[in-house]
C-alpha cells in the first residue's frame, strides 16, 4: 500500500486526478472503475477542468461503476446514475456507450437471504461479463464508509463477493438520508461490485477527508485484513493508492507514510 497524506481535501483531489490522468494518457482506452458520494467530488471536478484547459481525451476512455441503490429510476436525483452524469459525464468527452452502471430497476423483487431473484443474479452476473469483455477494470476509484465499507460491500461481506445485491446497514443508511427528505426515502438495497471484483483492478486508489473517515481509514490500513472492515482487504492487492487530507491520516501510526 502506498499511503499519500495531503494537505486538504483540494491537494487530496488533485493528486488523485494528476494519476488517473497519467493513466489516460498512458492508455487512452483506460478501463476506469468509478465511485459517487461526497468524496470523488473533486477528483472529478478537476478532470474536468484538465479536459477543458489541457485536453484530457475521454473519447476511448471505457467506466463501470461500482454500485447503484435498487429501486431509484436513472432519472431519480439520488440515483447514481444521476450523479455521475450530473457531476462528471456530462463536462467531459465519454462516449456514452463507454458507460457502465449497475442498473438499479428490476420491478418486483423477490428478496429472502437464502437466494436471490433471478433476474438480479442474471444482471449480477452480465455487470461481471461486461466488465471482463473489457479486459478487466485497470484503475478503480474508491471511497471508504465511515465503518469501513467499499462500494456497497458492507462489514461481514465475503471477501470473495463478486457484483450481488447487498442489504444496506442502518448505519449506512442514516449516513446516506442527507441527501434524502427522510431516512424512510433511502432505499434499503444496492447492486454492488464485490469485494472479489474490485481486487481483480489492477490498480486501486482509494481516497478519504474529513475527521469522521479516520477511524475507518486506521482500520482499513493498520488493522488485521477481516470482513468488518472490508477496505482492510486492500492490504492483499498488488497495487492500492490511499490517498487521504490531514484529518483522515490523523489516527495512523504507521511509519511508511508518505507526507506529500
Ligand atoms: C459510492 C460508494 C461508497 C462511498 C462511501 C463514502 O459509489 O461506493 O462506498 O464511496 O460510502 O461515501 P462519501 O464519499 O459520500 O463519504
Amino acid at each position: 500500500m502506498l499511503v499519500i497524506v495531503k494537505e486538504d481535501y483540494d491537494a487530496m483531489s488533485k493528486e488523485a486526478a494528476k494519476i488517473v490522468a497519467d493513466r489516460i494518457r498512458r492508455k487512452p482506452n483506460l478501463v476506469l472503475g468509478l465511485a459517487t458520494g461526497s468524496t470523488p467530488l473533486g477528483l472529478y471536478k478537476e478532470l474536468i477542468r484538465m479536459h477543458r484547459e489541457e485536453g484530457l481525451d475521454f473519447s476511448k476512455v471505457v467506466t463501470f461503476n461500482l454500485d447503484e441503490y435498487v429501486g431509484l429510476p436513472p432519472e431519480h436525483d439520488q440515483s447514481y446514475h444521476y450523479f455521475m452524469w450530473e457531476n462528471f459525464f456530462k463536462h467531459i468527452n465519454i462516449n456514452p456507450a463507454n458507460v457502465h452502471i449497475p442498473q438499479g430497476m428490476f420491478g418486483d423483487l423477490k428478496i429472502s437471504p437464502y437466494e436471490t431473484d433471478p433476474k438480479v443474479e442474471a444482471y449480477c452476473q452480465w455487470y461481471e461479463e461486461q466488465i471482463k469483455k473489457f479486459g478487466g477494470i485497470d484503475l478503480q476509484i474508491l471511497g471508504i464508509g465511515a465503518n469501513g465499507h467499499i462500494a456497497f460491500n458492507e462489514p461481514g461481506s465475503s471477501l470473495g463477493s463478486r457484483t450481488r445485491i447487498k442489504t444496506l446497514t442502518e448505519k449506512t443508511r442514516q449516513d446516506n438520508s442527507r441527501f434524502f427528505k427522510s431516512i424512510d426515502e433511502v432505499p434499503k438495497y444496492a447492486i454492488t461490485m464485490g469485494i472479489g471484483t474490485i481486487m481483480e483492478a489492477k490498480e486501486v486508489i482509494l481516497l478519504a477527508n474529513g475527521e469522521n473517515k479516520a477511524d475507518a481509514v486506521k482500520a482499513a490500513v493498520e488493522g488485521p485484513i477481516t470482513a468488518m472492515c472490508p477496505a482492510s482487504m486492500l492490504q492483499m492487492h498488488r497495487k492500492a493508492i490511499i490517498i487521504l487530507d490531514k484529518k483522515a491520516a490523523s489516527k495512523l501510526s504507521a511509519e511508511f507514510i508518505y507526507y506529500g
